[in-house]
């Protein structure tokens, strides 16, 4: 049975255009059901609407048309039980990394003893020990963003919403943040919304993969993903359904028609890219 955990119905968001006296619809009649415990990655070209997306979910901007529904009930502003991990990492500057990482926790009022141990946890997760008490400036864009990761994860949100988490971490720590999400994520049956450039990132983590078209954004198809849970990447990298799944995603952001795995010649073949699942930011033409 569906057990939807996010609705969103028609929705739309507008903005002042500076050029023209109409608005400029960045998202129309975007619709997408997110199930409770599902991994659902989006993806689409750059510019597409995936962030305004997310923060409406988040709740931090108001949609213009439309509603998004939480456990069926609309959403009215940031809520506790949504975490986010934004594009641009979005640290507190004047706090230290275990003290950013300590932030939600201290909402939530949990006890400063138990805050400690959560934060060292989490520290340990994304290999930021030595770095407890430095600030967001002394760190690189990657620890940066490792330390945004760990804030939403120490947190413990039902759904996480996260805007291209691992864009800025290099390939090696990539795959093992990703399989630690994964793993995180098989264990505690978090509702994760997850945006990326990479094709390759979002089957591989995903249940489904919603490609967005753009100007204005909206859902073009949802993409299943036929992989096997629990799930490593190293694991998945190479399986037909995994080559089938990124190739029906790589079709929809070209426009083309699917091909099925039968019409999968070798001259279709030869014309495909090939990526590896650290080539994150693939090239503009691709998406
Ligand atoms: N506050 C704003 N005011 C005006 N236009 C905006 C605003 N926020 C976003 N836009 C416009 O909405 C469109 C979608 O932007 P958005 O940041 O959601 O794209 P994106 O899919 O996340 O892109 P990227 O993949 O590059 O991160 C863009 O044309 C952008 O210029
Ligand atoms: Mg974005």
């Amino acid at each position: 049975m569906p057990d939807p955990k996010i609705e969103i119905k028609g929705l739309g968001r507008s903005f002042k255009s500076k050029e023209s006296k109409d608005d400029f619809w960045a998202l129309s009649g975007f619709d997408l059901t997110v199930e409770k415990g599902e991994f659902l990655a989006v993806v689409g070209p750059s510019g597409c609407g995936k962030s305004t997306l997310l923060d409406l979910v988040v709740g931090l901007s108001k949609a213009s048309a439309g509603e998004i529904l939480i456990d069926g009930k609309p959403i009215s502003g940031p809520a506790l039980d949504r975490g986010i991990v934004l594009q641009g990492y979005a640290l507190f500057p004047w706090r230290t990394v275990k003290q950013n990482i300590e932030f939600g926790l201290e909402i939530k009022k949990v006890p400063k003893k138990e805050r400690g141990k959560v934060a060292e946890r989490f520290i340990k997760l994304v290999e930021l020990e030595g770095f407890e008490d430095h600030y967001p400036h002394e760190l690189s864009g990657g620890m940066q963003q490792r330390v945004a990761i760990a804030r939403a994860l120490a947190y413990d949100p039902e759904v996480l919403l996260m805007d291209e988490p691992f864009a800025a971490v290099d390939a090696q720590t990539r795959e093992v943040m990703q399989d630690e999400l994964l793993a995180i994520w098989e264990k505690t049956g978090k509702t994760i919304l997850f945006v990326t450039h990479s094709i390759e990132e979002a089957v591989a983590l995903s249940d489904r993969v919603a490609v967005m078209s753009k100007s204005p954004g909206t859902v073009k198809e949802v993409v299943n993903v036929a992989l096997p849970r629990p799930r490593r990447i190293k694991d998945v990298r190479n399986t037909p359904a995994f080559r089938l799944a990124t190739g029906q995603v790589w079709d929809l952001l070209q426009n083309k028609a699917h091909e099925s795995e039968a019409d999968d010649s070798a001259e279709a073949k030869s014309a495909k890219p090939s990526f590896d699942i650290g080539n994150e930011i693939l090239p503009d033409a691709v998406i």
